[in-house]
């Protein structure tokens, strides 16, 4: 299994190329099967859950081709890829498949609204939490879709004419809920009017390429999102829009190592709130043409509290992170996380590094400490592997983190984009 060997204490100097945004390209693709016209999707991430979610789609029949010819885009690779459906194969999504990710649960959105039926298991996925799936429930029975749950299985079916718009309010903010209530939706009979929905960029991305496929959807950005149900849609063509968690997460390591970093092809306003807080952590940030530039000189790590919340808060998928950069901040920092409930993993990690954190609910109380020392660390989940990798960035030493198929799951190529920033990171095969 590979490991990533960093020796700490190099600053980063240099470009790092922004992928296409993991959480945005999943639905995206998923959308593809509400069609039988070819949906083309530019700048995919190279991922394993890009990779997972085309075997689970080629199962249901989509069919997937991409291009041979990668685009060149700074120094990364961004993918186009096609995905056609003409027949749903299979309206089944079996445990083997989903049980590796968790976002592969939204077929069930576009299955039950193009076939009328889905049979879904339950999903597994990080274990970050119980994370339940009882908001897609409700929200697929509130457009009249009848739903069972029987040995791991969700099975749904819609009413012979077809799913029925309706008036749903989430009782809780759910992306996942969000995106596939809203697929569902685009091709009930009627009017569907979702209250309470996330208003994270990639639902807008979502809404946008759906409405490109001939869909009829307003408010995305808001908590209120309309959608009027169309009989079909078509193909369209539609670029991904930059990660904002990959973005975050470089910009901290810049802020956690010092340094000059341009991050291209990205976009200050994706990301706002968390980008405010690295600023008053002490990193100076400027947008420019085609991104941002992060730079902090000589000062030290000031204490910043922050508190998890659906957007435009503080990311969830960015707390790990930043709880990396406050392991060295001169003075005590709070963090809290609203969101999941067990997603502290990282925090006995980074106390292997020499960090001083401490637990009180959903509240991690950090002292910052002048120095962190390198170690062997293990990655529990995607984002607290990442926050190992930038604490490991300032560490003195030598850092192993182990399990890095966590990182692969959402990080495309990242021991190449920080080594051509002048950090020592090598990924190491046994
Ligand atoms: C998505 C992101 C993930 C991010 C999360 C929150 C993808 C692929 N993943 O995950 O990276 O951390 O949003 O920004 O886009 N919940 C319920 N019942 C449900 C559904 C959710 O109680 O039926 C709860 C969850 O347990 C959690 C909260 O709602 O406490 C938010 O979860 P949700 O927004 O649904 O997360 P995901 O869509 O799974």
């Amino acid at each position: 299994m590979d490991r990533i060997r960093i020796v700490g204490g190099n600053e980063l100097h240099g470009v790092i190329p922004i992928s296409g945004a993991k959480n945005a390209a999943l639905p995206l693709m998923i959308a593809s099967l509400l069609t039988d016209d070819t949906l083309t999707l530019e700048n995919v991430p190279h991922l394993a859950d890009v990779e997972q979610l085309i075997r689970i789609l080629g199962n249901h029949g989509v069919d997937i081709s991409v291009n041979g010819r990668r685009e060149r885009q700074g120094e990364s690779y961004a993918r186009t890829i096609h995905f056609t459906c003409r027949n749903i194969v299979d309206t089944t999504a079996p445990y083997e498949l989903v049980s590796k990710m968790r976002a592969s649960f939204w077929v069930i959105g576009p299955l039950l609204a193009r076939e009328g039926k889905a049979r879904v298991s339950l999903p597994g996925g990080c274990a970050i939490g119980t994370r339940p799936v009882d908001l897609f429930i409700e929200g697929l029975q509130a457009l009249s879709a009848n739903i069972e749950i029987d040995s791991g299985y969700v099975n749904a079916t819609a009413p012979a004419g077809g799913l029925i718009g309706a008036r749903y309010t989430f009782p809780k903010v759910s992306v996942g809920a969000t995106h596939v209530l809203m697929m569902a939706a685009t091709l009930a009979n009627g009017t569907t009017v979702l209250g309470n929905a996330a208003r994270e960029p990639e639902v807008v991305d979502l809404a946008n390429c759906l409405n490109a496929m001939g869909a009829k959807i307003t408010g995305q950005g808001t908590a209120t999102i309309t959608i009027e149900g169309v009989r079909s849609l078509s193909g369209a063509r539609h670029r991904v829009l930059p990660d904002r968690i990959e973005t975050g997460t470089y910009a901290m390591a810049v802020a956690m190592t010092g340094g000059d970093v341009i991050l291209e092809d990205t976009d200050m306003a994706l990301l706002d709130t968390a980008l405010e807080a690295i600023r008053r952590a002490g990193a100076e940030i400027t947008p420019t043409n085609s991104g941002i530039r992060v730079v902090r000189n000589g000062a030290g790590i000031k204490p910043v509290d922050i508190v998890t919340d659906p957007f435009p808060g503080f990311p969830t998928d960015l707390q790990a992170q930043f709880m990396g950069l406050m392991t060295m901040a001169k003075g005590t920092s709070h963090i809290t996380e609203t969101i999941f409930e067990n997603r502290f993993m990282h925090v006995q990690e980074l106390a292997r590094l020499g960090a001083k954190i401490s637990l009180s609910g959903q509240t991690a109380k950090i002292e910052g400490v002048s120095r962190l020392k390198g170690a062997p660390v293990m990655a529990t989940d995607l984002r607290a592997s990442v926050s190992l990798v930038i604490a490991g960035l300032a560490a003195e030493g030598e850092t192993m983190v182990s399990r890095v198929y966590h990182l692969d799951r959402g990080f495309e190529r990242l021991e190449e984009k920080l080594t051509r920033c002048g950090a020592h990171v090598e990924r190491v095969s046994d």
